[in-house]
């Protein structure tokens, strides 16, 4: 399986922080962001990644990761998302060369987590899989909407529901097979102009191909001041606890 890393953007939610860089390599404790979505698909023996950067500090990112030997990383390619603001799914759709076929293991640069995908990543057979948080605020992501006959079926994910349908979010975590990439073709630019990943969940969902698990562990984004800092503050107590 090939890891894509999402890492574009221009953060406008964490200004002023991140006129001068990239939110991924803002701090989580003692680590650049991005480190964390790295060793999360190396721990699951995902080892062939290519990092989707854009906006002004896109060269930052080859001076933090270099060739990713350091983290254990086989090889390590990098592009460029031109209009920042495109989407999550314009960004994966710029990989469909790199991912050649294959399937693929989709991280949002900003999600940490210290849950471990590899069973997941063991068993994926195709189709897609989401991995699910049960949150306090599903308002501000993707958010499933359960059926009433089958609670255990996702009927459709909403994306930041003013009225959410469930209290879980759909992390930045994904599993597609290549398919996906006819999916993201097929999608048009949501309300906010972008191409949605929810969009091609949906479709996955429509055709009968997508499958959820619940993540363990902690899981946060860090694109807010409340989360970045709730990030933060998990890291480095799990960090002193562990030393
Ligand atoms: C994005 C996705 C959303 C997902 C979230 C996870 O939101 O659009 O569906 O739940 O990442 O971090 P964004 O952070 O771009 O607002």
């Amino acid at each position: 399986m090939k890891g894509v890393i999402l890492a574009g953007g221009l953060g406008t939610r964490l200004y002023p922080l991140t006129h001068a860089t990239s939110k991924q390599l803002l701090p989580i404790y003692d680590k650049p962001m991005i480190y964390y979505p790295i060793q999360t698909l190396v721990r699951a023996g995902v080892d062939d990644i290519m990092v989707v950067t854009g906006g002004p500090h896109a060269g930052d990112f080859i001076r933090v990761l270099r060739n990713g030997r350091q983290f254990g990383v086989r090889h390590l390619e990098y592009t460029y998302q031109e209009n920042p603001e495109g989407g999550l799914a314009q960004g994966l759709g710029l990989c469909e060369e790199f991912v050649n076929g294959e399937s693929v293991a989709f991280i949002l640069g900003d999600n940490t987590t210290d849950a471990e995908i590899r069973p997941a990543v063991e068993r994926f057979t195709g189709g897609a899989m989401v991995f699910l948080k049960h949150v306090p605020d599903p308002e501000r992501f993707g958010c499933p909407v359960f059926s009433t006959e089958d609670p255990l079926r996702i009927e459709r994910i909403e994306e930041k529901p003013a009225y959410p349908g469930s209290r879980y979010a759909v992390t930045g975590l994904y599993l597609y097979d290549a398919q996906v990439f006819e999916h993201i073709r097929a999608i048009t630019p949501s309300g906010r102009g972008q191409l949605e990943i929810t969009d091609v969940n949906n479709a996955y969902l429509r055709s009968g191909n997508l499958a959820w698990e619940e993540l363990d562990g902690f899981w946060s984004d860090a694109g807010t001041f409340e989360s970045l800092y709730g990030a933060n503050k998990y890291w480095a107590e799990k960090s002193r606890t562990e030393d």
